[in-house]
């Protein structure tokens, strides 16, 4: 089995975040739909999908910022896991990111979270860092 894997549009929102959510992908404070309008808006972002025929089974976003890429919202319908299809999205995001001269990536896994094991069979390297965040779309405190 394989994927056909292609940019997302617009009139893809609705089977985006229908796998996102049947991923455990969003987030209470995140508004998803934004997310998706926010990437498809960025030249240097973007929405895969993978289909199956007619189908939609994968998404990943990914974008650059020139040096460093980052995979966000990796996700395979829990019916389609277990058939590479996580991989080949995940190589997709890879070859975007390449194609546009980017020469590294890195993604975050929230603690807890067994896909840290696909990245590790996939060769990924555990970095030594830690992640800070702040919201910039609330007053301060
Ligand atoms: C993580 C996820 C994308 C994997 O998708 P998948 O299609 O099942 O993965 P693949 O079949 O491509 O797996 C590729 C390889 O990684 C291994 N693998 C996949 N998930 C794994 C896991 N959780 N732990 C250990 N190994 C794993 C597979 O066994 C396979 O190994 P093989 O090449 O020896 O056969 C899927 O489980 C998912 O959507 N999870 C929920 C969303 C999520 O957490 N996304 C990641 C956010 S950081």
């Amino acid at each position: 089995m394989s994927l056909a894997i292609r940019p997302a549009m617009n009139a893809d929102g609705a089977s985006v975040l229908d796998i996102w959510r049947k991923c455990d992908l969003t987030r209470p404070w995140n508004d998803p739909h934004k997310d998706f309008d926010r990437a498809l808006d960025c030249e240097s972002a973007v929405v895969l999908l993978g289909e199956r025929g007619p189908l939609p089974v994968s998404t990943a976003m990914t974008g650059s910022d020139g040096h460093r890429g980052w995979i966000y919202y990796l996700g395979v319908l829990p019916e389609f896991r277990g058939h590479g299809f996580g991989r080949e999205t995940l190589d997709a995001c890879c070859d975007w990111l390449r194609q546009r001269g980017c020469p590294k990536v890195e993604l975050m896994v929230r603690d807890g979270n067994p896909a840290a094991g696909l990245y590790e069979r996939l060769g990924w390297d555990l970095q030594p860092v830690r992640t800070y965040a702040r919201r910039l779309d609330e007053k301060e405190l």
